[in-house]
């Protein structure tokens, strides 16, 4: 029989993990069938449980059940402690789960082996200070950049987030309207683009040689995306490769086998633009 994997979400419809898995599968010849499946809000816990005891072999999870699946784990990850969220979880030889966060490491690939945008010795700037935040600031601040500068609307939460990185290299918290710019990579980790909005960063904070990175993406790009292009950054990238670079760490980890994301990104792309 074919070993089960799933993504947990809900809403869920819209998931394109079934697609990338079932292709990194077919690349790599491995015997699995992935699915989605909608979990009701209050039912996280015992559907996930249920889904290893009837020998599921992993899980990716998302919105909104990430922090409940780092709960749920018997083991985790440095990464996944660090990001309090799980959207990895594994069943182990000996019957516990494995959680882990491949969100932030997922980015850091798309940035330097898709789109060649070095990290280290860079001077980084983060928007937002949620969930998908926490998650990748750990993976960041592993590639060594000169420093990474959190802004967020709430300030507070900002401080209270790079606070908590401090013991993982060099990090702090600013205020909007206290940014110096231009920095060498902006990651827009906030939900505005999900709107239409823009964070309130002013223009300094883009150079001509500034990589811009927007976690959202669309069939067109982001309204962040085009407020960056406007004032002239050198690359404008989505959140898209992510996506893809995220379900290949994960696949890595549950098969030790490494599938070609960049192929299956580029077959994404064609029909997010068909
Ligand atoms: P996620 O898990 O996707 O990170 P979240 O935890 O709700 O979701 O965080 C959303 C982030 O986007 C927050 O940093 C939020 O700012 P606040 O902390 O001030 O709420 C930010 N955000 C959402 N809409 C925004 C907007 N229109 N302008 C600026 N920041 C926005």
């Amino acid at each position: 029989m074919s070993d089960l994997y799933a993504v947990m979400g809900n809403p869920i419809h819209h998931s394109k993990s079934p697609q990338i898995h079932s292709e990194f599968a077919k690349q790599t010849q491995q015997d699995l069938v992935y699915s989605a499946m909608l979990v009701p809000i209050d039912s996280f816990e015992s559907v996930a449980k249920e889904f290893f005891q009837k020998n599921g072999k992993g899980l990716n999870i998302t919105v909104p059940f990430k922090e409940q699946a780092f709960q749920l784990a018997d083991q985790l990850t440095v990464r996944a402690q660090t990001a309090q969220a799980v959207n990895t979880l594994m069943l182990q030889a000996d019957g516990s789960i494995l959680g882990d966060n491949t969100d932030g490491a997922g980015l850091v690939g798309d940035l330097i082996n898709n789109h060649h945008v070095a990290l280290k010795d860079k001077r980084i700037l983060v928007i937002g200070a949620g969930g998908a935040v926490r998650g990748i600031l750990q993976p960041f601040l592993n590639e060594q950049p000169t420093s990474i500068t959190v802004v967020n609307r709430t300030f507070e939460k900002a401080k209270v987030l790079a606070s908590s990185f401090k013991e993982f290299g060099n990090i702090s918290a600013c205020e909007f309207d206290q940014l110096d710019g231009p920095f060498d990579v902006i990651i827009n980790g906030t939900s505005a683009s999900l709107s239409g909005e823009l964070p309130p960063v002013p223009d300094c904070v883009v150079g001509t040689h500034t990589a811009v990175y927007d976690m959202m993406y669309g069939k067109e790009p982001t309204t962040f995306l085009k407020w960056s292009q406007s004032l002239g950054a050198e690359k404008t990238l989505d959140g898209l490769g992510m996506l893809v670079g995220q379900a290949a760490v994960s696949f890595t980890l549950w098969r030790q086998q490494q599938p070609d994301s960049q192929k299956v990104l580029m077959e994404l792309r064609k029909q997010l633009q068909a």
